[in-house]
């Protein structure tokens, strides 16, 4: 899997002067199903979040509100996005080493995910990536 196949997807808007609204769906904006979906909010100032990979999860990362960096990682190369508006989605298939940083005060990063909940898909071990990667 190559950073590459990262995609920022740029998610339907409805603009109306009561407030805009977005929305995603499975078929239609995703190349996966959702089946869960967890958020991260109330980050203090300066944390990290994430510094693993999955051997099978794919996500779409969404900034609901606030912004925050992901720096994504193949094993190769490395590419840095910053997330900020809620319509737009970055998709990050299997085996793609991310860190999330750079959180905003209130910042709400939202994540529709491709399997339930599982440790044993997480890398947790940059190296045993690396490895899995070569
Ligand atoms: P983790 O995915 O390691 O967090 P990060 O966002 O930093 O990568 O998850 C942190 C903890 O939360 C870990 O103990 C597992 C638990 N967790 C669940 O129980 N269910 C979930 O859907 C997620 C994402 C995490």
């Amino acid at each position: 899997m190559t950073i590459n196949q990262v995609k920022l997807l740029e998610l339907p808007k409805i603009l109306d002067e009561r407030g805009n609204l977005s929305f995603v769906e499975s078929e239609k904006h995703l190349p996966f199903n959702i089946k869960r979906a967890y958020w991260i909010y109330d980050v203090p100032g300066g944390e990290k979040r994430g510094g693993h990979a999955y051997h099978e999860l794919q996500e779409l990362v969404i900034a609901l509100s606030g912004s925050f960096d992901i720096l994504l990682d193949d094993g190769k190369n490395k590419k840095t996005f910053t997330l900020n508006r809620s319509y737009f989605g970055l998709y990050i298939p299997k085996l793609i080493w991310r860190q999330l940083e750079n959180f905003s005060t209130n910042s709400l990063c939202f994540i529709l995910a491709s399997t339930d909940y599982d440790e044993n898909d997480y890398i947790r071990d940059y190296y045993q990536y690396k490895k899995l990667q070569s």
